[in-house]
Formats: structure tokens, sequence, C-alpha cells
């Protein structure tokens, strides 16, 4: 596929080849782009961390790479995730490198989770998200999700799309 400016990607679920450039993505991540993510500056992912990403044995849980199809190595540009939350619920995130946001890939990615949650036959996505990360607050809205307060931290956001199944 192709962003609106031209350059090209590819999207595929992650394997466990994926954790030295899944590494390389957070390291190069800036300070507000990790804050944004993870709620405090993370530089790198821990093994676990990294393993839990690119190993992923519960059928309801998925984590999506985006590849710069034109780049030397095809690198890691962007990624989307779901872990699971309860029964017939996930929690999602999606980060994408910096020099890649707000050229539609974080749509591309969100919409893509719906899609793999819709086929998975899981009920409901959520999100947490801090209340002044304005662009993923509108790209939520765009995909449907309700935006409401967290009872508990008034810095924080939380998104959620209930999926019809037919
Ligand atoms: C938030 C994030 C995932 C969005 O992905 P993206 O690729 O940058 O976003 P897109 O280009 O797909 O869409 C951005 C949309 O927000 C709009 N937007 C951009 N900046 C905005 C702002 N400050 N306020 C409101 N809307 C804004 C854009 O116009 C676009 O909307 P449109 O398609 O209706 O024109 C990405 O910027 C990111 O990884 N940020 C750091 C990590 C993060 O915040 N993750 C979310 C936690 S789950």
């Amino acid at each position: 596929m192709a962003l609106a400016d031209g350059r090209r990607l590819h999207l595929r679920l992650t394997e466990p080849g994926d954790a030295e450039a899944l590494q390389r993505f957070v390291r190069g991540l800036s300070e507000q782009s990790s804050h944004h993510r993870f709620f405090a500056t993370v530089h790198e992912l821990t093994p676990r961390m990294l393993e839990r990403f690119t190993r992923i044995t519960d059928p309801l849980e998925f984590a999506v790479v985006a590849l710069a199809s034109d780049l030397a190595g095809q690198p890691i540009v962007g990624t989307g995730r779901a872990l699971r939350g309860g029964v017939d619920r996930v929690e999602f995130a999606v980060t994408i490198a910096d020099a890649w946001q707000n050229a539609g890939l974080g749509g591309v990615l969100l919409a893509q989770i719906l899609d793999i949650a819709r086929e998975r036959g899981i009920a409901r996505v959520e999100g947490e998200v801090l209340a002044d990360n304005d662009r993923m607050l509108h790209l939520a809205r765009k995909l449907g999700f309700t935006v409401s307060a967290d009872p508990d931290e008034a810095s924080l956001r939380r998104l959620a799309i209930e999926l019809a199944h037919v």
C-alpha cells in the first residue's frame, strides 16, 4: 500500500524475528512520542516486552507492524497491537515513527486492528490515551470510538468501540 504522499509500506502480523527491528523502532522514538505511547519516557523494551510483542500465543491478542518498503532493510515505521482486556475485549495501542506521523499511517493501523478484532470475534476494543494527545483522540473519534474521562486519572481519556458481528 502507499500513503497519500507516495511512501510505500507493507503491513503484517509480527514474527519472532522482529524483536531487533522493534527495539530499533522504540529507540528511535522522540521523547514526546514515547511519552504519548507509554505515559513515561521509554527508550527500550525489556526482553519480556519484546517477547510478548513477537511471540503471541493468546488467540485474542495480536500485533501488526508497518514496514517501509522502499527503505534499506525495510525498517518498522509503525506498530499496532491488541492485548487481552477480558474474555471478549482487547486493549489497543498504536505507535508511528516520528518521521511517518500525520501522514495517514496511524489511521491505517487502527483500522487494521479493528478489522482483525472483528475477524476474531472480539466484542469490544478499548484504549487509554493522555488527555493532551489531540491527534490520537481525533483519529479514534473518526473511526467511531467513544471518548470518556478516566474516573481514576484526570490526565487520561478512555477510548472504546463495540464491534458489530453479523
Ligand atoms: C497518535 C498517532 C498513533 C496517530 O498516527 P498518525 O499516523 O500520526 O495519524 P494519521 O496521520 O493517521 O491521522 C492524524 C489525524 O489527526 C489529525 N491531527 C493531527 N494533529 C492533530 C491535532 N494536534 N489535533 C487534532 N487533530 C490532529 C490529522 O489531521 C488527521 O486527521 P484527518 O485524517 O481527519 O485529517 C501517532 O501520531 C503516534 O504514534 N503518536 C505517538 C504515540 C501515540 O500517541 N500513540 C497513541 C497511544 S495509543
